[in-house]
């Protein structure tokens, strides 16, 4: 008994020490994080990425342990709570040289400029690819319409210009596009129609330049979200109603959309009808009282007329959602 309870810190301390080393990280993972703190001149960022410690802990890296703790998540989010002031430079090549990449995030770095790496195009892993709020500019690359693992494309928020890439459309596997808050301009791609995957992703657009009408067969398409809003669109939105249609969140505020709201038979589980700030005309359709999962609702800034049709749905909304239309009322004696 009493021998035995002598043995075991001894055992311990062998298999302690013929077990490897802590040391995680793989070794050409670690070379490419030290290509990009080194592209990035060495920023106080990355002082915890020192070569005497795991690849694995430093600052912004994760691993997954069952692929042999290959680094797999890359997040920088820069909360301007610290004396950092985020990172500067373009983005690394290295990046392409971490093959089990699947979410990369630099957020609100406004150092960070373009070019975009086409190295990010082997990253056959990579879901998740979000650059919020840093200065990227120039046109956005179609090369990124080839990275086929994209789940998640992030660019709002940055300085790009020139038109939205109609090559990424062929992204089967997008579940949301985040492009707002750019300088983008001309129409929509009518490619954007065409989406294989269905439901089509999340389509965040607004703040930018883009104009002319809806295509045709973006309209057509069977949107769930879609956020146009604060651009320079014209013409009409009917074809993205339709009360069999999926969509569920539509947001056309702050546009120069002219068409008659009166014929829409809008989707039954809608849960926001943003169309404030426009030329809409004609009057408020009755079947807007079965829209009851409507948690937003503004046609403020319009050109309706008529009576509200009073009901559960209208009865929700303040007058701020009616306001400022051509002769839009409550009631016969109760006009705003
Ligand atoms: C901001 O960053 C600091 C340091 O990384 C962290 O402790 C803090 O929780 C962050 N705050 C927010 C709001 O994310
Ligand atoms: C609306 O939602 C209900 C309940 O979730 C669902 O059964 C129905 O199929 C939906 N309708 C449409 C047109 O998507
Ligand atoms: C609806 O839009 C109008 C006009 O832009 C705005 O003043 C109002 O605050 C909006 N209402 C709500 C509840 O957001």
């Amino acid at each position: 008994m009493a021998a035995s309870s002598h043995l075991l810190p001894v055992l311990i301390g062998l298999v302690l020490a013929f077990s490897p080393p802590v040391e995680a990280c793989d070794s050409s993972d670690k070379a490419a994080l030290f290509n990009i703190k080194a592209a990035f001149s060495n920023p106080a960022e990355f002082s915890s990425w020192t070569d005497d410690t795991n690849c694995c802990s430093w600052k912004g890296v994760s691993c997954n342990k069952f692929i042999g703790d290959r680094v797999h998540i890359l997040s920088f989010y820069n909360n301007n709570s610290g004396t950092l002031e985020g990172l500067s430079g373009p983005l690394p090549d290295a990046l392409g040289d971490l093959p089990f990449l699947t979410f990369i995030l630099f957020g609100n770095h406004p150092g960070i400029v373009s070019p975009l790496p086409p190295s990010l195009t082997r990253l056959r892993y990579l879901s998740s690819f979000s650059l919020r709020q840093t200065s990227l500019s120039g046109s956005i690359p179609p090369f990124l319409s080839q990275i086929h693992s994209l789940k998640l494309l992030d660019l709002s928020f940055n300085k790009f210009t020139g038109f939205i890439p109609p090559e990424l459309s062929a992204l089967p596997n997008l579940n949301a596009l985040y492009l707002e808050g750019n300088q983008l301009v001309g129409s929509i791609p009518s490619s954007f129609g065409s989406f294989t995957k269905s439901p089509p992703p999340g389509l965040f657009l607004s703040q930018n330049m883009l104009s002319g009408d809806i295509p045709a067969e973006f309209g057509a398409a069977d949107w769930v979200t879609v956020d146009l809003s604060h651009n320079e669109l014209s013409g009409g939105a009917n074809a993205l109603f339709g009360a069999n249609k999926a969509l569920l969140s539509l947001d056309l505020s702050f546009n120069r959309f002219e068409f008659d709201l009166s014929p829409i038979s809008f989707p039954i589980n809608m849960t926001n009808l943003i169309l404030n700030d426009n030329k809409i005309m004609g009057s408020i359709p009755v079947q807007i009282n079965r829209l009851i999962s409507l948690v937003k609702f503004n046609v403020s800034n319009n050109r309706l007329c008529g009576i509200i049709p009073a009901g559960p749905v209208t009865d929700k909304f303040d007058d701020t959602n009616f306001i400022g239309n051509k002769c839009l009322c409550r009631s016969q004696d109760s006009c705003f």
